[in-house]
């Protein structure tokens, strides 16, 4: 959609008199969150890099927690990886933590165990971009930094009618222009933090309440009636779709098998089922198959296994696959359902196929590969589509 509005201009008084307008309702409503209670910059640096994708509500208690695992920028820098992913369980996008012991340990050794205080340097760490090095260097250390997110764009949008695509980097730098005309030069932090809360609360995506809002007098896009036409947006990511099976197999024992990712690309180091990557067409196969097959059988038993002489019945693509995978393995007939799970770039379509190692066939564990035990789970990181797996047998066995 284009609007193809002249971008608003303000005056010397009005770029002046924003940011009392702000900070004053700033004052009144400000929100009491945790990482609030003082400016600390490594409290600060964690609930900013927490913050990103993730919501206040669900961010405070793992803020929480964190700072008791690790309260300080030398605990951070020493933690064993498994702790600092556990910390992150459920936050995603888990490259964020990683980068920040990356980031903790430069810290140690380049600015001994302290948060550099300039900008420069600031931003010369791991993981910290533009948004997150303003928003420490102006909370924690009073530095005239704005700290451009998603938020705030789309208040800035608003002010002055600003048609440029968010989702484009080149726009940043107008964002940045603009708010660098009216960021207070006192409370710079302040500034940038009524922002975000404005962006929350008020001058929200859908319905911004601008009866109530602070800069109803300033607004370009309300004097227009045009609120909801900006933030323009132009470009959408694409995500890839990927398909595969998930073996949930178990031993004799009750043990699952569970298999450890490689050490780099998504979800590294993290534990999942084995998962076996199939093409598209393959996919909607197996499951056709797989639905077929239960036309076969008069009453189809979830926990009822596939024989032998009803390997054919299955097409041999699915079977062939998990025979060859797997041969010491007998599978149920059916696959206990499907799990989804959206990352930034991908999307995840599994199939979960539930599985039982045959006590006198020898079973030989792939590399990165283990026996479990159900209540040793909690001890291993679970992404999130794992977890959702883990959910979905819980709640077939529970039928
Ligand atoms: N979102 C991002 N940073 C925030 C902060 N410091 N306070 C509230 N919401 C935020
Ligand atoms: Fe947003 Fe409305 Fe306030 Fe403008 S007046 S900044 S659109 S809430």
């Amino acid at each position: 959609m284009t609007i193809n509005n002249q971008p608003i201009i303000w005056s010397d008084s009005q770029n002046r008199e924003m940011s009392p307008a702000l900070l004053d309702w700033y004052d009144q409503d400000m929100r009491l969150l945790p990482w609030r209670e003082n400016t600390d910059p490594y409290r600060v640096w964690v609930s900013e890099i927490m913050l990103q994708q993730t919501q206040v509500v669900t961010v405070i208690p793992y803020f929480h927690r964190f700072l008791e695992w690790f309260p300080t920028i030398k605990d951070l820098a020493e933690a064993e990886e498994d702790r600092l992913l556990k910390a992150w369980e459920g936050l995603g996008y888990y490259s964020r933590v990683r980068n920040m012991q990356s980031a903790a340990k430069d810290i140690m050794v380049r600015f001994n165990g302290e948060m550099p205080s300039n900008i420069e340097d600031i931003l010369s760490l791991k993981g910290i971009g533009p948004y997150t090095g303003g928003a420490i260097g102006s909370i924690s250390y009073k530095l005239v930094e704005p700290a451009i997110d998603g938020n705030v764009m789309r208040v800035y949008s608003r002010l002055f009618c600003l048609e440029d695509d968010i989702g484009e980097v080149k726009s940043r730098k107008i964002f940045d222009e603009k708010v660098r005309e009216t960021i207070s030069q006192e409370r710079p932090g302040d500034f940038n933090q009524a922002l975000m809360d404005l962006g929350a609360t008020v001058c929200t995506p859908t319905s911004p309440k601008c009866e109530i809002c602070p800069l109803k007098e300033f607004c370009g896009a309300l004097s227009r009636d045009q609120m909801t036409d900006y933030p323009v947006k132009k470009k959408k990511i694409k995500t890839v779709p990927m398909y595969y099976v998930a073996l949930a197999i178990q031993n004799e024992l009750g043990e699952y098998l569970l298999s450890k990712r490689p050490s780099d690309g998504l979800l590294a180091n993290m534990w999942t089922y084995p998962l076996l990557e199939v093409t598209k067409e393959a996919y909607f196969q197996i499951e056709k198959d797989w639905k077929n097959y239960q036309l076969d059988i008069k009453e189809p038993n979830l926990f009822d296994f596939v024989a032998e002489e009803d390997l054919n019945l299955l097409d041999g693509s699915m079977m062939a696959l998990l025979k060859k995978e797997k041969p010491a393995v007998i599978w149920q007939k059916q696959p206990l359902g499907e799990v989804k799970h959206v990352f930034s770039h991908r999307k995840w379509h599994i199939l979960l196929a539930k599985g039982y190692k045959v006590a006198e066939k020898e079973f030989i564990l792939d590399q990165n590969e283990y026996w479990v035990k159900e209540e040793d789970f909690d001890s291993f990181v679970f992404p999130k589509p794992q977890q959702k797996m883990v959910g979905l047998l819980d709640e077939k066995r529970n039928k």
